[in-house]
Order: C-alpha cells, then sequence, then structure tokens
C-alpha cells in the first residue's frame, strides 16, 4: 500500500467542562461536520529511513528526527510508532490538514492525533482500536495543560456520544431523538493551559467553594444524560442556561461569549452556553428547525465569525 488516508471528527462539550478536571461527569459529542485528515505515503526517496512531516494549515514541514520533541505531530508520531513497535522509522511522508478551527474547543488537536495513529497504524500495521488511538492521543493532551480529563481524546476516538467520568471505562450513551445545535465562534483564540490554570488558582484559593460549584455541573450533566436518553430534549435548555451561569462564576466565559449567549437566547435558542475551556473559542446554542435561521443572523450580528450547524445522533 503506498497511500493511506484515515480522518477523525471535531467535537464539542455539552455539559461539564471544568468540573470534568476535578472528577465530575460531562458529556461530549462528535462533530462530523469538521474533520482532521492525515495521509501517509511511502517515501522512498528519503535515501535514508525517516518519516518527513507535513502541517501545510499551520506552515510546518521537517524531518521527524529534527523536530522538537514537544511538538504535537512530532509527539504522536513517535508515541504511535512505538506502541507499533517499530524499532526505527519508517520512510514514509506524513501529511496533516484539517477543517476543524484551531484553539475554539472544537477538539482541532486531538483530531489531528487520532488521524495520525489511525493513518500510520492502517498504514504500517493495522488500525489500533479505539482505546488505543485515545490513550495515545491523551499523551499529548497533556502537553496542552498538566491535568487533561482525557474527554477529548475519548470522544473523538470512539467518535460517539459520551456520557464521561474521569478514569473510568466509557458506557455506552444512547440519544433518544436527534437534536440541532449551533456552534458560534467567538473568533478568539481560546488557550486551554490558562483557562484550566485559572480554575485550578480558584480552586486552590477557595477550595469548598469550587468543589459546590464542580458538584452543581456534575448534576446538570447528570439530569442532561436523563434528557438525552429519555426526552424530552427540550430540558436541555434550562441547563445549559444553568451550566452558563455557573461558567460565568468560575471565570471562564467572557464578554464576547456572553454576547453570543444572550444573542441566541433572545432570538429563540432553548439555551446555550460555552463550550470548551472558554475564555474565547465557541459557545453552542440549543436550536429548533424553525427557528435556526434567525438564531444563525443573530449570532453574526453579535458577533460570531463562523456559525457551524450540527445534528446531534447516536
Ligand atoms: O481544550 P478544550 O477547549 O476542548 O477544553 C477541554 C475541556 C476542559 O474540561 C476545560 C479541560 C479538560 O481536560 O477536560
Amino acid at each position: 500500500m503506498d497511500l493511506t488516508i484515515a480522518g477523525a471528527p471535531g467535537k464539542i462539550i455539552l455539559f461539564g467542562e471544568h468540573a470534568v478536571v476535578y472528577g465530575r461527569p460531562a458529556i461530549a459529542v462528535p462533530v462530523q461536520d469538521v474533520r482532521a485528515t492525515a495521509e501517509v505515503k511511502n517515501n522512498p526517496d528519503a535515501g535514508t529511513s525517516t518519516v518527513f512531516l507535513e502541517a501545510p494549515d499551520i506552515g510546518f514541514s521537517g524531518w521527524l528526527h529534527a523536530a522538537p520533541v514537544d511538538h504535537p505531530l512530532a509527539k504522536i508520531t513517535i508515541h504511535t510508532l512505538q506502541a507499533l513497535g517499530l524499532t526505527s522509522f519508517p520512510a514514509i511522508k506524513l501529511k496533516v490538514t484539517s477543517t476543524i478551527p484551531v484553539a475554539a474547543g472544537l477538539g482541532s488537536g486531538t483530531a489531528v492525533s487520532v488521524a495520525v495513529v489511525r493513518a500510520l497504524s492502517t498504514h504500517l500495521a493495522t488500525l489500533l482500536p479505539p482505546e488505543q488511538q485515545s490513550s495515545l492521543a491523551f499523551e499529548v493532551e497533556k502537553l496542552h495543560h498538566g491535568t487533561p480529563s482525557g474527554i477529548d481524546n475519548t470522544v473523538v476516538a470512539f467518535e460517539r456520544p459520551v456520557y464521561y467520568l474521569r478514569d473510568r471505562k466509557i458506557k455506552p450513551f444512547s440519544i433518544r431523538s436527534p437534536f440541532n445545535l449551533l456552534i458560534g465562534d467567538t473568533g478568539i483564540a481560546s488557550n486551554t493551559s490558562v483557562a484550566v490554570g485559572n480554575v485550578r488558582k480558584g480552586w486552590n484559593a477557595d477550595p469548598s467553594h469550587y468543589e459546590q460549584l464542580f458538584d452543581a455541573i456534575g448534576q446538570i450533566s447528570e439530569q442532561a444524560r436523563q434528557a438525552i436518553q429519555r426526552g424530552p430534549i427540550g430540558k436541555l435548555g434550562p441547563l445549559m442556561d444553568r451550566n452558563q451561569d455557573i461558567l460565568h462564576d468560575l471565570g471562564v466565559s467572557c464578554r464576547e461569549l456572553d454576547d453570543l449567549v444572550s444573542a441566541a437566547i433572545s432570538a429563540g435558542a432553548l439555551g446555550a452556553k460555552l463550550s470548551g475551556a472558554g475564555l474565547g473559542g465557541n459557545m453552542i446554542a440549543l436550536v429548533e428547525p424553525e427557528t435556526q435561521d434567525a438564531i444563525e443572523v443573530a449570532l453574526r450580528e453579535a458577533g460570531a465569525v463562523r456559525v457551524l450547524r450540527t445534528e446531534v445522533q447516536t
């Protein structure tokens, strides 16, 4: 096989971000409308056995042996080759591209990692199972912040909705009826390590208050799980609003996110909240087919630089 192409989806967190780092449950779903793609080609011209990396979207290219070891693309490549038991680098070219907005809470880095594991393992041996795709991607998550919960790599590698509790095996999670979300981008880069670090500082300063906030978020995630599994989906709206209020109290919202959340609600969304680490990035709004056009217009007028539509389904 000369060429192997593999992909992985983006993701959004519906409920529970930040609290999930502290052992509370969270819910995340894959977003198939945006994807990362990895392409592996044999590279007989290389002369010597080594890997050439190319990531045109971020203007990066170079030999694996010369790349910084903490470069995410180098790290996932090396971890995958080790997992496949290779003792020397194969002569290949690995190219990654992505349609997932970067630093936006949509899992772009994770999707690149999972796409790379899938493409390399398929090309050089056989496709590694989702558990291993997830644990390899988790190693790279640690570069972004020291205490990743593991939710991003899990939802992207398993490509299905997850009700996630740190260090627990994922449980099957079915969706009673599909529902629609708009994903509105503030256009401001969300820095996960800064947001997670701020929450950590707050928790260190006042652990009992933060534990209460995390408990409240955990209860919301649990109620949301029941609403998603049993219906009615409309129950999710007020739960999103309450989750957003607590994220605001945690200090991870920002004016631009608040503006998009208010605009969505005023235009008829059933609920809205930030999604992911916050301090920028994306928000999500629960919409009905008949109101989504008006809500999309309202989001753009309130400053959204991009609005994606997605249907959440099992
Ligand atoms: O990196 P993001 O924006 O997808 O957010 C990750 C979610 C957090 O709960 C904030 C961190 C984590 O490790 O779960």
